[in-house]
């Protein structure tokens, strides 16, 4: 039997979050809808983050309240602080994440909070959504380069992800925010990083700025990871990392693993429907 590896959509929040025209509610609804009959198991829909910081965002609650809900989805949200906390729950996402950093710089750009500060700011997130039952994923940005402070040891990055574990987060998204990294410091990162959090807790979510998303994948496969962020028709970026191309294609993603003899349970043509639609509200098109 072929061995399953999953890809976590996060076109609909990663993917759109940095374009700067405002995308049409019903075009994010849209898109959701057709990504929900692709076969994904949780797809990032959206973000309940600061309007001010990132107005592509601010329809989010709009977004979960219009969507038609596939049985078997999980739809999550970004969750900075309580706020944030609160309007998720509000629209009944399924599950939410609270993002770090591993390096100070970005930290201080995308949430205006020390690595400390930011912690501090999750652990209320974290007790709330454990008392209310709700599954709560957790990021780590940076955990190659930062694109303020260059780059980033392994031992900080399994420092913050062992800190998000330990806060209850169920899984570790470990971001190549600028995507940056080569298949060699992927490697020595996840070796360090899995002798805190166990690997099958650990998920690769890798940009394409540099063309290397796809042998970092491969290199995270060999360190045991199974589970891999990816954006379909390879939107994205971050709107405080300056240079950061868009995240892996999720299209991309699928053939590779299934070149190399995973299965993935996606539905190629309905992947290829949903990353034209992607790449035309990319181009305003
Ligand atoms: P702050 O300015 O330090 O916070 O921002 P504040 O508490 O002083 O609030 C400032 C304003 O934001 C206030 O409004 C608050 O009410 C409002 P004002 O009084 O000025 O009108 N506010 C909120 N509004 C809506 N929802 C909220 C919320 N919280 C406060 N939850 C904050 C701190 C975290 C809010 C801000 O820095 C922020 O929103 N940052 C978001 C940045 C972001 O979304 N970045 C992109 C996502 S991360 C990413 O892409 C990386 C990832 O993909 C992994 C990778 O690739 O590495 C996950
Ligand atoms: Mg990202």
């Amino acid at each position: 039997m072929t061995e399953f590896v999953e890809i976590f959509e996060v076109g609909p929040r990663d993917g759109l979050q940095n374009e700067k025209q405002q995308i049409a509610t019903a075009d994010k609804i849209a898109l959701v809808d057709c990504l929900s009959s692709a076969g994904f198991r949780r797809i990032e829909v959206a973000s309940f983050v600061s309007p001010k910081w990132v107005p592509q965002m601010a329809d989010s609650a709009d977004v979960l309240a219009g969507i038609t809900r596939a049985n078997g989805v999980s739809y999550a949200a970004l969750t900075p602080n309580m706020r944030g906390f609160d309007g998720a729950v509000a629209a009944k996402a399924d599950e939410i994440a609270i993002f770090g950093s591993a390096s100070e710089g970005f930290s201080k750009a995308n949430i205006n909070a020390s690595i400390e500060e930011s912690l501090a700011r999750f652990a209320p997130v974290a007790e709330a959504a454990k008392g209310q039952g709700i599954p709560v994923r957790g990021y780590v940005s940076c955990v190659s380069d930062c694109p303020y402070d260059g780059p980033v040891a392994p031992e900080r990055v399994a420092k913050v992800a062992r800190d998000l574990f330990d806060m209850g987060c169920y899984e570790i998204s470990l971001g190549d925010t600028i995507g940056q990294a080569t298949p060699e410091r992927i490697t020595a990162m996840l070796k360090v990083v899995s002798q805190e959090v166990p690997v099958e807790k650990l998920a690769g979510h890798y940009h394409d700025t540099a063309g290397r998303a796809l042998v970092n994948i491969e290199a995270s496969l060999d360190q045991g990871l199974r589970v891999f962020d990816a954006a379909v028709g390879g939107l994205g970026g971050c709107p405080y990392a300056p240079g950061a191309a868009g995240n892996v294609a999720t299209e991309a993603v699928q053939a590779r693993l299934e070149a190399l003899g995973f299965t993935t349970g996606l539905n190629a043509q309905v992947l290829e429907k949903a990353a034209g639609m992607a790449q035309a509200m990319r181009t305003g098109e």
